[in-house]
């Protein structure tokens, strides 16, 4: 008879343990956001957060933020409150050109109930110039070619890209310098006072000026190729201890 009250209490205390969250949830929270609907932007470098919460539910339901369909790994940060019964997942960030456009989605998920979701955006953040160069410390031997890349984003548009060398968008050597219509600099012939040039790539938007400068170095040739190759070496001495390692374990297990 005991043993029937404890089965019976048992299976109360199951249907009991696993319940769905509340309908109405999830909900999101920004806070310091503009709403996409306000016509004002959010500005690059603002702190700002979404909070996702959802109520009730046993287990616990699991709340994951996403940017874009992408999960956001970091910056946040989860609490139950065993008195409202409150689950939240906080996450607070520093606003960039990475949230322009973008919606942020909080994804409930719980054994009890179908997946459901809430979402903030698309943001409006104004950003940049943001400039991209590819690559912006080389090192050369003189006599050799450089390249670089320079590119930039922002809100509102880029409306200038410009190199500018020692300060002024003039090319030092109309031979050796080029430039291409995609802001794609070539130096041919590389010399040593190219060591000591300023060279900068520059983008403007109404939001303001940004630039960033790349770095040819002087490589002493010998001395670079006997270092890599020597790299390469170890690592393949190593993979090789590891590889003999894992074969006298195996050996050991299959004979002992
Ligand atoms: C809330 O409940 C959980 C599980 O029952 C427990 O582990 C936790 O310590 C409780 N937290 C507080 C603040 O009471
Ligand atoms: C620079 O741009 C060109 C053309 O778009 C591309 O082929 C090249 O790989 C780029 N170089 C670097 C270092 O990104
Ligand atoms: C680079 O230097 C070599 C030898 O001095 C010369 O023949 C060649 O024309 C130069 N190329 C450029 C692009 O200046
Ligand atoms: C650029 O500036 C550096 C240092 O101020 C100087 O040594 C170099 O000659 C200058 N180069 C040109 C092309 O103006
Ligand atoms: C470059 O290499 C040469 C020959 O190996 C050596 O004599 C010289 O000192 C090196 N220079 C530098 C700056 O490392």
């Amino acid at each position: 008879m005991r043993f029937v009250i404890v089965l019976i209490g048992s299976i109360i205390a199951g249907i009991t343990f696993a319940t769905p969250p509340d309908a109405k949830y999830p909900e999101c929270w920004p806070a310091n956001i503009r709403d996409p609907t306000d016509s004002r932007s959010n500005e690059a470098g603002a702190s700002v957060s979404i909070t996702c919460q959802s109520k009730r539910g046993s287990p616990n339901p699991d709340l994951v933020w996403s940017r874009n369909g992408v999960d956001i790994v970091g910056n946040q940060e989860f609490t139950t409150n065993n008195v409202t019964k409150l689950t939240q997942n906080r996450y607070a960030w520093i606003l960039s050109g990475i949230d322009h456009q973008a919606t942020l989605t909080c994804t409930q998920t719980h054994p009890e109930a179908n997946p459901k979701s809430c979402s903030v955006g698309p943001l409006r953040v104004r950003y940049g110039p943001d400039i991209t160069l590819e690559p912006n410390t080389v090192g050369r031997v003189i006599g050799e070619t450089a390249i670089f890349n320079c590119s930039a984003r922002g809100n509102p548009a880029v409306t200038e890209i410009q190199w500018l060398f020692n300060d002024t968008s003039t090319l030092p050597d109309l031979q050796r310098f080029l430039l291409n219509a995609d802001n794609q600099l070539t130096i041919h012939n590389i010399t040593y006072s190219d060591y000591y040039l300023d060279i900068k790539c520059q983008a403007q938007s109404t939001r303001g000026i940004q630039s960033k400068t790349v770095e040819i170095l002087p490589v002493n040739e010998t001395t670079t190729k006997e270092t890599s190759t020597g790299q390469k070496n170890t690592v393949a001495s190593s993979h090789f201890v590891v590889f003999c390692n894992v074969a006298i374990l195996f050996y050991q297990c299959i004979y002992k």
